[in-house]
């Protein structure tokens, strides 16, 4: 077949995903889709009083460009809010699927991919990482860009999305049954993305 090549990248918060993502596509020239963007950008919309599923359905090209805005714990928070929404999500799943689709090869990362919005897809990675390190790294992240967070207020963010994300009827966060766990946190970013590029190339091997 030429059916297009898709890894499914998912897992808790600030657990490594995007690093992978964004590694693997520049790797094998596929491109790549952070698909908690499109739950950040929903969320910020929500923040003026606009009905989620408005949002979701009118999303722009360009709500997804205001990077470090979209980044914050606040919008983090309104983000998990929304992605409760059934119909929320279901205007969020045709952008998705298409964008997998795509000829030369695709990696999405998010909490629903491999289970969900391509339960086909030819990797499926589940990344974590413990609660500690994957606060630590949040917070060293927020606040070399500028933000001014405590490492508890961050702790807090990450606890309370993964069990609301875990917790919802729709698309929870949990791995595929065919997903590969990668534990990240004795690794680092070099290491877990090597894991992830051999992972990648043994299905490519065995695609044929
Ligand atoms: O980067 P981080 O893991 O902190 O968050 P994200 O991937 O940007 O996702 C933000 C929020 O969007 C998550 O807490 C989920 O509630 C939601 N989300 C989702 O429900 N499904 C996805 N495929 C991606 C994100
Ligand atoms: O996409 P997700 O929210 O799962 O995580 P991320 O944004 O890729 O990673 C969160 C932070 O951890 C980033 O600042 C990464 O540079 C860092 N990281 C790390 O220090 N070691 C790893 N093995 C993976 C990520």
């Amino acid at each position: 077949t030429n059916r297009a090549f898709t890894v499914a990248i998912d897992g808790p918060a600030a657990a490594g995903k995007g690093t992978v993502a964004r590694a693997l596509a520049a790797h094998f020239g596929f491109t790549h889709l952070d698909t908690g963007l499109l739950y950040r950008a929903t969320g910020l919309r929500t923040l003026d009083g606009t009905d989620p599923v408005e949002a979701a359905k009118t999303l722009k090209a360009k709500d997804l460009e205001q990077d470090d805005l979209l980044r914050t714990p606040d919008v983090a928070q309104a983000a998990s809010r929304v992605a409760a929404l059934p119909e929320v999500r279901a205007a969020l799943v045709d952008f998705q699927r298409a964008f997998a689709r795509r000829s030369g090869g695709a990696v999405l990362d998010g909490r629903d991919i491999g289970t969900v919005i391509c339960p086909d897809a030819d990797v499926k990675l589940y990344v974590t990482a413990s609660d500690e390190i994957r606060a630590q790294r949040r917070h060293n992240e927020l606040v070399n860009k500028g933000h001014e967070v405590t490492l508890d207020e961050v702790a807090a963010d990450l606890r309370s999305r993964d069990a609301r994300d875990s917790a919802r009827a729709t698309a929870p966060l949990k791995p595929a049954a065919d997903a590969v766990e990668l534990d990240t946190s004795r690794m680092s970013i070099d290491e877990a993305v090597a894991a992830a590029i051999a992972e990648t190339e043994r299905r490519i091997a065995a695609k044929g």
